[in-house]
């Protein structure tokens, strides 16, 4: 059974995997980027776990609060969800309340519906009343697995990077 778990050591290893997936990937790490593959050390964990702590307080200046959580099946590492919990101007205009990625010699299993369920629980017992998924508009895959877990279309917006972006709204029950 899929779970979302916080940042551990134990995966660490895993996590690497996952990385180097996406990072082999161009087509995924057009659409997300996660910690180059290179930088995960023996050191690693404990290198960043204050960063990360204090991203989950909101003592990042200029960055909102968020929460990272590993998505482990029957002990493999099979993804990642990120969720910030505050509507600032970079949340709503580039990054979204939302990021999620598979390891992608997972992909097509029913593991992104998966996290983004477990994820959309997270978001609510956070006292999160909606989220915003902001989308690359050719990213076909992350737009069904949206519209499909209750994502309402908002509107396109263009980025700094003019990246063009789909905006859906997602309401949490
Ligand atoms: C987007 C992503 C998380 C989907 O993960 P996944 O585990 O393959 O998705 P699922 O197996 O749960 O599939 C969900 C739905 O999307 C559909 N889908 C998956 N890949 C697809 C593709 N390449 N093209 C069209 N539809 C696709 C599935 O068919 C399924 O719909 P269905 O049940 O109606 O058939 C994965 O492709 C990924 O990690 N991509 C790179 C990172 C990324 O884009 N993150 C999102 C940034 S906004």
């Amino acid at each position: 059974m899929l779970q979302l778990i916080k940042r551990c050591p134990e995966y660490v290893s895993g996590y690497r995997d996952y990385c180097k997936e996406i990072y082999d990937d161009p087509v995924a790490l057009l659409y997300f980027r996660p910690t180059n593959p290179k930088s995960i050390d023996d050191d690693w964990f404990l290198r960043t776990k204050d960063w990360y702590d204090k991203k989950e307080n909101g003592l990042i200046e200029g960055q909102p609060v968020s929460f990272h959580y590993w998505a482990i099946d029957k002990g493999k590492f099979i993804g990642e969800f990120q969720l910030r919990t505050e509507f600032t101007e970079k949340v709503l205009n580039d990054i979204g309340s939302i990021g999620y990625a598979v390891r992608v010699s997972e992909w097509g299993k029913g593991y992104g519906m998966e996290i983004l369920r477990l994820g959309l629980e997270i978001a609510k017992e956070k006292g999160m009343e909606k989220v915003l998924l902001n989308i690359n508009e050719n990213n076909v895959a992350s737009i069904r697995l949206c519209e499909k877990s209750g994502g309402v279309f908002y509107d396109k917006i263009k980025t700094e990077e003019n990246e063009i972006l789909k905006r859906y709204w997602i309401k949490l029950q």
